[in-house]
């Protein structure tokens, strides 16, 4: 174990661990969606965990920045501030934002990160585009809004490194991205084997259990 300071504090860590693990056992929250701290190769691709380290010019993502022993990193400065939420912001303006009508609505950790980042979910600034695809319900135990995913990969992840299936991928670009299985078939119709691991780690609203379990039910790294 080495020492090193965040945010004034000083924690103990394992040398090497990601600063967001690292973080997140000692009680200090920084914005993630991406991570899973089983995965071994962070794919760092929310960019919301920016944190600042003194001696680094730019912020940097805690997800992939490994501990050294006398770090002192700073959650809140305003370089990292600024990255995490214009990444946040983005995020929102392409997401429905119906939490009155969602499942997850208090487990959902874009509410959290919004608040973190003190950000309105309702935010003007960036033009609102959302898309309009079909739900899947094909399923007998969960239901997939693709309109509420926030491409953050968790599920993909745990589908093929986990579970060694692999049903669910990327694919498309840029806006047209989506999470979807192979040729766009229904959930029912591929290897899926109904063990909802997908669901218990979809951070959002987009993956929920028809008997109205909301998602996210284990993640909870604050
Ligand atoms: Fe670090 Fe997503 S948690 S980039």
């Amino acid at each position: 174990m080495v020492s090193l300071t965040i945010d004034g504090k000083k924690v103990k860590a394992k040398e090497g661990e990601k600063l967001l693990w690292a973080a997140l056992d000692n009680g200090i929250y920084i914005p993630n969606l991406c991570a899973l701290r089983e995965a071994w190769l962070p794919s760092a691709s929310c960019r919301l965990c920016f944190v600042e380290v003194e001696g680094k010019d730019s912020p940097v993502t805690a997800c992939t920045e490994p501990v050294k022993g006398g770090m002192v990193v700073n959650t809140t400065g305003p370089k990292a501030l600024r990255l995490a939420r214009t990444a946040a912001e983005l995020l929102i303006a392409s997401h429905p934002v119906d939490c009155a009508h969602c499942l997850s609505s208090g487990s959902c950790e874009l509410q959290k990160i919004a608040a973190h980042l003190k950000i309105k979910l309702k935010t003007k600034r960036l033009r609102k585009i959302t898309r309009e695809l079909p739900i899947d319900s094909s399923s007998p135990l969960f239901t997939y809004d693709p309109n509420k995913c926030v491409l953050c990969g968790r599920c993909v992840w745990v589908c093929r490194e986990r579970l060694g299936i692999g049903d669910i991928g990327f694919a498309h670009r840029g806006f047209q991205r989506v999470v979807t299985t192979f040729a766009d078939e229904p959930m029912a119709k591929v290897r899926c084997r109904e063990c909802g691991e997908c669901v218990t780690v979809c951070p959002v609203g987009a993956l929920y259990f028809k008997d109205g379990r909301g998602s996210n039910p284990i993640i909870k790294e604050d």
